[in-house]
């Protein structure tokens, strides 16, 4: 099968991924998809949610389920991604992987400087802790660079520079 023309934004939590996607989706002919929302919707629960009552490993399996039916259907899409999600092992199949870098007080600035820093914060379970969340970002830092076709760095930078980038880069 030829490469796909998919474009799979990667990245921890509260990076950027969904804001960088609907900005690509204004500054070319991409839609885009959020693999969180498709979940949230064949569950027709939270992620929240999900993980209180079924468990992260359930919750993991889902976003293979996820990544399995991105590969066999979804053609010239941007896919935004859970933080965990470059964990699938048929990633590079399914599309071009862009890697949102930031150091982890980048991506905590970000979230605060948001007016809704409450809803963010509240929507993710892994956030719930800060400590165990740094623990998680540093262990994840060198296998997003890896998993990463290209590493577009979004800290300080703003949404137009960042599009530019990925645009020039894919
Ligand atoms: C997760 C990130 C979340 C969501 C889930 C697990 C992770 O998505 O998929 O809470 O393992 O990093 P965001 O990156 O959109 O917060």
């Amino acid at each position: 099968m030829d490469k796909k023309n998919n474009i799979i934004l990667i990245g921890f939590m509260g990076v950027g991924k969904g804001t960088i996607a609907r900005a690509l989706v204004k500054a070319t002919d991409y839609f885009a998809i959020d693999t969180d929302d498709l979940i949230e919707s064949v569950e027709n629960k939270k992620i929240k949610k999900i993980f209180k009552e079924e468990g992260e490993p359930y919750f993991r399996s889902l976003e293979k389920k996820c990544a399995l039916w991105l590969e066999k259907n979804v053609d010239n899409t941007i896919i935004s991604t859970g933080g965990g999600f470059f964990r699938q092992e048929n990633i590079h199949s399914i599309g071009k992987v862009i890697y949102l870098e930031s150091s982890f007080e980048g991506i905590l600035n970000r979230i605060h400087s948001s007016p809704n820093a409450k809803v963010k914060l509240k929507k993710r379970p892994l956030l719930s802790n800060l400590e165990e969340a740094k623990t998680i970002y540093e262990q994840r830092i060198e296998d997003y660079e890896k998993v990463a076709d290209i590493t577009v760095d979004v800290e300080n930078k703003s949404l137009d520079d960042i599009i530019k980038d990925i645009l020039g880069n894919i």
